[in-house]
């Protein structure tokens, strides 16, 4: 039998207390209903189709490179009638699979075996023995040991709430008997909805089998209907994603204190410190240190690099042997080749240094390129901004630069120049010789004033604001 797969994701999310559909909240940096999809297709299913209600254009919107179809339920009637919004989309000869677009973690594995534990004509369900089973729909069984029944907690008697093996919702049933039960569904339950659970009663009724099996760890099935659900099942997913990375042989000094939001491919003996959060897609090599409190983004690391502690690094590529930081900001289209230094207080964006060069202190250098064996002292920038628009600077090979050099772009400084510290540069620098521009110019101003405050038109906060200014 072919597979069809139906996601629920009509319900608003009003405890989420967020203008957000509740499917587009994140796990991992990733919208919830993408987990769901994603796993949804990994079953190779025939089709999958999402039941969307509130905001659904905006969800929409997000999944348009997945070949979904889309169902709108205009009323949230429960879960049985979203169910049926989606089952005119469905060949009467598939089993349907139900999954829920707020309980983003559930594992292909686990939907495998419960697949394969069912038979192609029974009903599967994915069962739970919960803590708290609180608010869950309870699994009622009979003397055999047979499931009978789901009971809603709020149509539940006292002995009934006493059971702990609760209902996840994830269902597998035969479309035809979806199409014979559902629409005989009534909502004469405590809360006047249709509840798929109900379908249950039907199939002992007409004798159909059901299988339960459970999932391989019961966080798998929790849903998210508040932030602190959202925050309780992000700790979970986290620390599952640092269990894998360290049997993949990554020293993480914390695994609580560890953020993968996106995907991160690791050589051997990787260590990160306390306090990263991974965004997007990062390479970080074998034998690679980060240390504690980086932001990194989308960032290709070789082999053998330290990222020192506090560094802010965005679409950068760094080849092997590079230090960079503590307080480094690379942006994007940084490209460091081996060996290269980046030091603390330094910004560096669409700009690329060959090996071996040095930018250690205080320095911006953006729409540049530099050559190998350059030393840039510190203080030094690139003017690389007109106002209007962006121009290159060109630092050739074994060329020094002097402390607190303003290079006003475009502008070039070749080979093996030297330039003094202070200077402003305006024109290409020649080759292998020392240029100044004012810094020789050291000379007294007699009669110089430093300027005073004028307490008498200013009250004290814009007199000190005004003082602030001119330093
Ligand atoms: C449901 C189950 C309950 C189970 C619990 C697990 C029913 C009747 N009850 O209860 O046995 O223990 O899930 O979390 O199925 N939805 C729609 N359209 C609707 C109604 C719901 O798309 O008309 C979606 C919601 O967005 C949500 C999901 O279905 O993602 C579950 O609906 P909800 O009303 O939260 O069911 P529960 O009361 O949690
Ligand atoms: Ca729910």
């Amino acid at each position: 039998m072919e597979l069809s797969i139906v996601v629920l994701a009509a319900g608003q999310g009003s405890r989420m207390k967020s203008p957000l559909p509740k499917v587009l909240h994140t796990i991992g940096g990733r919208p919830m209903l993408d987990h769901v999809l994603k796993t949804a297709r990994a079953l190779e299913p025939k089709k999958i189709i999402v039941v969307h209600g509130f905001e659904g254009e905006q969800v929409r919107k997000h999944f348009l490179h997945f070949d979904l179809d889309w169902v709108f339920q205009e009323k949230q009637l429960g879960t049985g009638d979203a169910v049926a919004t989606a089952l005119p989309l469905i060949p009467l000869n598939h089993r349907v699979l139900i999954l829920y677009g707020d309980v983003p973690i559930i594992a292909i594995d686990t939907l495998k075996r419960l697949l394969r534990a069912t038979p192609q004509n029974a009903v599967g369900l994915l069962t739970v023995n919960a803590a708290d089973p609180t608010g869950l729909g309870r699994i009622i069984r009979d003397l055999n040991g047979d499931i009978i029944r789901i009971v809603e907690e709020k149509d539940a008697n006292e002995a009934e709430k006493q059971i702990h093996e609760v209902n996840t919702g994830i269902f597998a049933v035969p479309s035809g008997l979806l199409a014979k039960w559902l629409p005989a569904l009534e909502n004469n339950n405590a809360q006047g909805e249709y509840y798929l659970t109900d379908i249950i009663r039907f199939a002992v009724k007409d004798q159909v089998q059901i299988i339960s099996t459970v999932p391989s760890v019961p966080e798998e099935v929790l849903g998210v209907n508040d932030k602190a659900q959202q925050v309780a099942l992000e700790r979970f997913y986290q620390k599952r994603q640092a269990q894998r990375l360290m049997s993949e042989g990554v020293w993480i000094a914390d695994p609580y204190r560890f953020d993968l939001r996106g995907d991160l491919e690791v050589g051997e003996d990787v260590k990160l410190d306390i306090n990263i959060v991974l965004e997007g897609r990062n390479k970080v090599g074998r034998n690679t240190e980060i240390g504690p409190n980086c932001y990194i983004k989308n960032c290709e690391i070789a082999d053998d690099v330290k990222i020192l502690a506090n560094c802010h690094l965005e679409n950068a590529t760094i080849a092997s042997g590079c230090v960079v930081g503590p307080f480094a900001r690379l942006r994007p289209g940084t490209i460091l080749a081996q060996k290269v230094g980046i030091g603390n207080f330094v910004e560096i964006k669409n700009t690329k240094i060959s090996r071996d060069s040095k930018v250690n202190h205080l320095s911006y250098l953006g729409d540049a390129k530099v050559g190998e064996r350059v030393n840039v002292g510190a203080g030094t920038i690139t003017c690389n901004y007109d106002g209007a628009h962006k121009h290159p600077t060109i630092i050739e090979d074994d060329v020094h630069i002097g402390s607190d050099t303003q290079l006003v772009a475009p502008v070039v400084v070749k080979k093996g120049a030297t330039i003094g510290a202070g200077s402003t540069l305006t024109k290409d620098a020649e080759a292998g010789v020392l240029t100044v521009t004012h810094a020789l110019n050291q000379r007294p101003i007699k009669g110089w004033k430093r300027p005073i405050k004028n307490k008498t038109d200013l009250n004290e906060e814009d007199a000190s604001c005004v003082e602030s200014q001119r330093v």
